[in-house]
């Protein structure tokens, strides 16, 4: 492993070289696991293996033997994401073999299964959902992701996937025992805005449906990144063979960085690859590319989505603040709560020049990363992107509570039940924060690692 002192405290980055999304995310055996998209052989993405963490607390992590790699004719270019099940005492990873087979339509994406007795080593039982299975027009080459969990004594696993000459599609398959599987129906029956639909995710319990999107059009101040990911409140209708959507649906996360997120198998936890494709990856100079997110407590309030961080901290300091208060912080978490909040400006990570800040205006939050430290390269164009800018709503109540998770090379802003997720590459000694507020009361607690 390259330099440890060079990586985040608690975020997990994989042992070497690039990471994308969390997979198979599940607490077996008494441990939480996280696996994750990764190419240890390069700083860039490359035929990928499942690298596997597994922690007692959801904050520190222990990296394990990687738990799959492109061995099969099946999987030979790739072993994609994918998700975990307990079953008859045993954990079972399903994810996607993706083999190149020269290119273009010739491309395949088929769904396969291990097994592990003690959540280390993984036995291969191959291909469970073939091409062949799909529907008439789907793509074969576009049919990955699955997300399995288990609903009135079913086995249930939702897929990405995309009509031939058209855009993302999300298909539900069933079985019995893991091993065949059953079409059952496109679940929005339509094109999604989105060319390609990634990560599905589903939790049965809360009414929430999750998924991401390939270059979904730009709505107002949502959708700047080029992909993003979504939320729909609702619940899958097996009877009328779709989706009913009860409450809201908006973006998951408002910052720059959040992508293909997933929740723990009967959990309502998720973790997301706090990075994005496109995108430029200045913590390759410290050997490693991708980060994913702390853990995120899910819930749905007044059909909405809500958000809360999971982190392992012992309380530091509380202070109650006036107007002003300097201080200093790089990894942790500060919590702020406000009485009748009107005005707020936090710079965080402050040192020789450079600052990462947020303010509060009108009714929105505005984050400014263009002084954090190392430039980031996107491919968006929009102002906001090019100013390094983004917005997320503000209700105005009687008292505002705002959460800011801090590692080396990021914070993960949480205000009531929205986040605002985001890299960041200051010097390693920028960790002033300060805060200028208007409230009537306001104090600031601050929770070290
Ligand atoms: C999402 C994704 C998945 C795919 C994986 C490949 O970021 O594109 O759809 O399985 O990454 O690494």
């Amino acid at each position: 492993m390259s330099d440890l002192n060079l990586r985040p405290k608690f975020h997990i980055t994989g042992d070497e070289g690039w990471i994308n999304d969390p997979n198979g995310l599940i607490k077996f055996g008494g441990k939480y696991h996280v696996f994750y998209q990764s190419y240890p052989a390069d700083i860039n993405w490359g035929p990928i293996i499942w690298g596997h963490s597994v922690s007692d607390d959801l904050t520190h992590w222990e990296y394990l033997p990687h738990a799959l790699y492109p061995d099969r004719k099946y999987d030979r270019d790739g072993c994609f994401s994918g998700s975990a099940i307990e079953f008859n005492g045993k954990l079972y990873l399903m994810y996607t073999g993706y083999s190149v087979n020269g290119g273009g339509s010739n491309i395949r994406q088929v769904q396969c299964l291990a097994e592990s007795s003690d959540g280390v080593s993984f036995k291969k039982l191959g291909v469970v959902i073939s091409a062949d299975e799909l529907p008439d027009g789907y793509s074969k080459a576009d049919f990955r992701d699955p997300k399995v969990w288990r609903e009135n004594g079913k086995f249930y696993a939702l897929m990405a996937a995309r009509v031939k000459h058209g855009r993302g599609r999300l298909l539900l398959y069933s079985s019995d025992d893991l091993l065949s599987w059953k079409f059952e129906f496109d679940v929005f029956g339509k094109d999604c805005d989105g060319i390609m639909l990634e990560c599905p995710d589903y939790k049965p319990e809360l009414g929430l449906l999750i998924y991401s999107e390939q270059f979904a059009p730009v709505e107002g101040s949502k959708h700047l990144n080029i992909h993003t990911t979504r939320f729909v409140v609702g619940k899958l209708d097996f009877e009328k063979k779709c989706f009913m959507q009860t409450g809201d649906s908006d973006i998951c996360d408002y910052g720059f960085d959040f992508y293909a997120p997933q929740t723990f198998s009967e959990e309502n936890i998720a973790i997301g690859w706090m990075d994005m494709w496109d995108r430029s990856h200045p913590s390759s100079q410290f050997g490693f590319s991708g980060m994913l997110t702390v853990p995120r407590r899910l819930s749905v309030k007044n059909g909405r989505m809500v958000q809360s961080p999971i982190v392992a901290t012992v309380p530091a300091v509380e202070k109650s603040v006036k107007s002003n208060l300097v201080d200093k912080i790089k990894t942790g978490v500060i919590s702020l709560r406000a009485t009748e909040l009107s005005a707020l400006t936090l710079k965080m990570r402050c040192g020789g020049g450079y600052y990462t800040s947020l303010k509060l205006d009108g009714d929105e939050w505005i984050f400014d990363r263009s002084a954090s430290g190392t430039e980031i390269r996107g491919h968006e164009k929009d102002l906001d992107s090019v100013r390094g800018l983004r917005r997320m709503p503000f209700i105005h109540k009687p008292t505002t509570e705002l959460t800011v998770v801090f590692d080396k090379y990021s914070v993960e802003i949480f205000e009531d039940g929205r986040a605002l997720t985001a890299t960041i590459y200051p010097p390693d000694d920028a960790d002033g924060l300060e805060l200028e507020v208007k409230a009537d009361k306001c104090s600031v607690q601050r929770f070290d690692i």
